[in-house]
């Protein structure tokens, strides 16, 4: 369900740190945060997508600066609640237009949240707007999955990602249009809830594209935080882009 706080609305806000999954584990967010922490360099930080400071809040105990964008005042309100998470300065607005003051040596935006942005306009505005905040030398990071095409077989369109007694989850993929969704059934007390994301998937090749429209380049594309090799059976990419110096 949409409101003005997007798809992470009070009810999505209320739930979102007592997920499972393990982008929520200590350990995950350990080396997340002491990888953003590298790249920054004794800088700023600037997360787009703050949420409720999963990846923030441990990054700003390493030492960092950290500011913060987001849609979703619901989100943000369970940044505000946690220890330090005062000190953390956040913009409500869409991270693909809104400007804060200041240069930042690293900006970054994980866990899938580009695809987020449903339109490829919005998805190079985002890195337009990146770019006019990075100090040169300065890095984009953006963590993101490779789409699952290869899992779909001719004129099949869902993925499924959970199954289980009470809940299905699945993606459901437009390859004509590149857009896709997120769903997910429940069922609590024999009564069921449906909710549905919208996202556009987007390839590593055009991210970089992107990234070149904003005067961005390559430094780095890693399988996830452990810095492994990306190769052509990784799930998912943490990609470095930089702003060159002069
Ligand atoms: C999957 S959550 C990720 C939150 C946090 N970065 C994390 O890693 O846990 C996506 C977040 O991005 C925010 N968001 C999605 N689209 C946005 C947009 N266009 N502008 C600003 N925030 C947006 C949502 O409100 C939500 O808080």
């Amino acid at each position: 369900m949409i409101d003005q706080d997007g798809y992470f609305g009070e009810s999505v806000a209320q739930r979102y740190d007592d997920s499972s999954s393990e982008m929520f584990q200590h350990d995950v967010v350990a080396v997340t945060a002491d990888v953003l922490a590298g790249l920054a360099a004794g800088g700023r930080a600037l997360e787009l997508g703050i949420g409720t400071g999963r990846v923030a809040v441990p990054l700003a105990e390493r030492g960092v600066q950290v500011h913060g964008i987001d849609l979703s005042r619901a989100m943000v309100a369970r940044l505000r609640a946690k220890p330090g998470g005062d000190a953390i300065g956040v913009t409500i607005g869409d991270f693909a237009t809104t400007t804060v003051g200041g240069t930042f040596s690293l900006a970054y935006l994980v866990f899938n949240t580009i695809m987020n942005l449903t339109t490829q306009e919005e998805q190079v505005a985002c890195f337009r707007n990146v770019a006019a905040h990075l100090a040169p030398g300065g890095c984009f990071v953006v963590e993101v999955m490779v789409p699952e095409l290869r899992k779909l077989p001719p004129g099949q369109q869902a993925v499924p990602f959970q199954t289980g007694a009470s809940g299905w989850a699945f993606d459901l993929y437009d390859v004509a249009t590149q857009q896709m969704s997120s769903n997910y059934v429940e069922v609590v007390d024999g009564r069921g809830s449906y909710r549905s994301i919208p996202f556009r998937y987007v390839w590593p090749a055009e991210l970089d594209l992107m990234a070149q429209l904003a005067g961005l380049r390559l430094r780095e594309r890693w399988d996830g935080w452990t810095r492994a090799p990306f190769t052509n059976e990784s799930p998912s990419h943490v990609s470095v882009w930089e702003k060159p110096v002069g």
